[in-house]
């Protein structure tokens, strides 16, 4: 029906390709453009979103320590307000999901001995004598290392260490004292 001749139509092909094809572009561009544009925003949105997911997996991600607890070096402490045998801190500690404190180096050491100094008390520690063995144990089984330090006062039955600002002691396990308690932060 059309009496146009044939590069009339050819032409109109042509111009509605070229047509399609610059809307397409347009459209190519402009999100090109909206991308790059939204960038920064993007990037920063990813890292918040990563700190808030980090909060359900915290153990495995960012190690924290939980409400009560305070950081030091890689272990969470609790320290008790309330002054009661060594066996009762003990009980506490496991049932707050950690354990009397070990110490494990001079540096620890000096640390808690400071720390007794500001805090004005003295604490119970997860090292108790063994009669029958005739030793001094940490609460992990491993006997206590003498280099480390050397517990003073009497070593008899029924003792258990408490460290102040100036030593690590003997004292009897059924008087009341404070007592810290610890929980390993678990590495990435
Ligand atoms: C137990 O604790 C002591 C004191 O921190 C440490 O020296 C020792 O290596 C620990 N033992 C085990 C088996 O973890
Ligand atoms: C004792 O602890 C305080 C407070 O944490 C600190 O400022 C000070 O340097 C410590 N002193 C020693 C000898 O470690």
């Amino acid at each position: 029906a059309c009496r146009c001749p044939n590069w009339h139509q050819l032409a109109l092909k042509l111009g509605c390709a070229g047509l399609i094809l610059l809307v397409l572009s347009l459209t190519g561009l402009s999100v090109l453009v909206r991308i790059l544009v939204q960038k920064p925003p993007i990037e920063k949105c990813g890292v918040s979103a990563q700190e808030i997911m980090a909060v359900p997996t915290e153990r495995s991600a960012i190690p924290t320590c939980l409400k009560d607890w305070q950081p030091y070096r890689d272990k969470c402490l609790f320290i008790s307000q309330i002054r009661r045998p060594w066996s009762e801190g003990l009980v506490d500690c496991s049932v707050r999901g950690g354990t009397l404190l070990l110490i494990e180096d001079q540096e620890e050491l000096r640390y808690f001995q400071n720390f007794s100094k500001i805090e004005g008390h003295q604490f119970f520690i997860g090292l108790k004598y063994i009669q029958v063995e005739q030793i001094w144990k940490w609460t992990n089984e491993s006997t206590l290392n003498p280099d480390l330090l050397q517990v003073t006062g009497k070593d008899k039955e029924n003792s258990c260490a408490v460290i102040s600002m100036t030593e690590v002691f003997s004292d009897t396990c059924s008087a009341d004292n404070r007592w810290i308690c610890q929980k390993k932060l678990k590495h990435v």
